[in-house]
């Protein structure tokens, strides 16, 4: 769906034109899995899928919120008073945009009222955050619109409370901050305690390799508390040691703090998997900064394995994305998102892709799996007006 199409769409529904036009796009990551909230490091780019926002400003407290990709498009907007939003009060996708809205209010910010028509090429369910490429994108029109003057980070931190409290999801930052901060050809190397942020060239096709996605189809019905529990044994870890967060845990002494956490053995998988996932993250931006890319591919597999035994969210489905793009010659692969299903990551020599995609597509058709969809990833820009 085309910016006209979503503009004609406003129109439509509202009668009049739109103030502007919004994208923010969903995201893989590249490397760092579970550590945003362990104040550690990721390494996500944006994906060239977008939401796209047409948004014009209200003033009587009404907000009206429709999208054209929920029962096709035909139903009316959904009306909601910005005075009456109430936290995990609404279990359907508005929440995402009433939980901006309900968060910029919280922290101040006057926002009256808006229209909003949405429509979405992010795969949704499919791990690429397509939530937080909505919640982005409304943030950013409506920090346009009524001037707020808000920096794409702290943008990020509202929906990030959005998604927490008012959606009620437990995640970590590194989603809203890709949506709303990755620049186009490069990964964002984002340090999760203070949101420092670097910028990391990431031009594969100038290299002669591709990023394949491969979105396994599959959505995990208790992924979200699974998500929870990982988090709880996360910071259960961090209690036990002594330390703020994971992250302050030193990887060179690693084997002497999982000795002191006693017959903890499933937080003892969690502190493992999170102190040598930051370590990953670092050895990939060096071996990026030294040109050296394709030695980046091991290091994708190992965290696959970590994520797949210590972390324990990886699927049947997964894991055979990664062992097949392995054995039939890929640089590296692994899991990429919250696990239990979503898609994976596949780094190979563009003359590899066919062979590859083929021995997937077969190696799920044996299994009797879904057919997963496979498309090339170009790191892309991050949230931006687009008129
Ligand atoms: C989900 C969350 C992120 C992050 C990843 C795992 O995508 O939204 O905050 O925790 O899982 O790395």
């Amino acid at each position: 769906m085309g910016a006209q199409q979503v503009r004609d769409g406003f129109v439509g529904l509202y009668g009049a034109e739109p103030e502007g036009l919004w994208a923010a796009p969903g995201r893989v990551n590249l490397i760092g899995e579970h550590t945003d909230y362990n104040d550690g490091f990721v390494m996500p780019f944006a994906l060239p899928h977008v939401t796209v926002a047409a948004v014009s400003r209200r003033t009587d407290g009404l907000l009206r919120l429709h999208s054209a990709d929920v029962g096709g498009g035909a139903s009316a907007p959904v009306e909601l008073r910005v005075d009456e939003l109430t936290p995990e009060s609404d279990r359907d996708w508005t929440a995402y945009p009433a939980g901006v809205v309900w968060a910029l209010r919280e922290a101040g910010h006057a926002v009256t009222g808006a229209d909003v028509h949405l429509a979405s090429t992010v795969p949704a369910g499919a791990g690429l955050s397509s939530s937080a490429a909505l919640e982005v994108v409304v943030a950013l029109a409506l920090n346009d619109l009524f001037e707020l003057g808000l920096r794409g980070w702290q943008l990020a931190r509202l929906c990030q409370r959005a998604e927490n409290v008012y959606v009620g999801a437990p995640t970590g930052i590194m989603d809203q901050t890709a949506s709303a901060c990755c620049a186009e050809g490069h990964a964002l190397f984002l340090d999760t305690r203070d949101l420092a942020q670097k910028q990391i060239p990431f031009d594969l096709a100038a290299e002669g390799m591709r990023l394949l996605v491969v979105d396994t189809r599959v959505k995990h019905a208790h992924s979200d508390g699974e998500y929870g529990k990982r988090r709880a044994g996360c910071e259960k870890g961090a209690a036990l040691l002594g330390v703020d967060a994971l992250r302050d845990v030193p990887y060179a002494k690693l084997d002497a703090v999982l000795g002191r956490l006693g017959d903890e053995e499933e937080v003892r998988r969690l502190v493992r998997h999170v102190v040598t996932e930051d370590e990953r993250v670092e050895r990939v931006v060096s071996l990026l900064e030294s040109g050296d890319t394709r030695a980046i591919g091991p290091v994708l597999t190992e965290g696959h394995l970590s994520l797949r035994d210590d972390f324990r969210i990886s699927c049947p489905e997964l894991d055979l994305v990664v062992d097949t793009a392995n054995a039939s010659g890929a640089l590296g692969a692994r899991m990429t998102g919250g696990g239990f299903g979503g898609s994976a990551i596949v780094l190979a020599e563009e003359t590899d892709v066919p062979a590859i995609t083929k021995a997937i597509e077969e190696a799920f058709a044996t299994a009797g799996f879904t057919t997963p969809r496979v498309f090339e990833a170009v790191p892309s820009a991050g949230a931006r007006r687009l008129a």
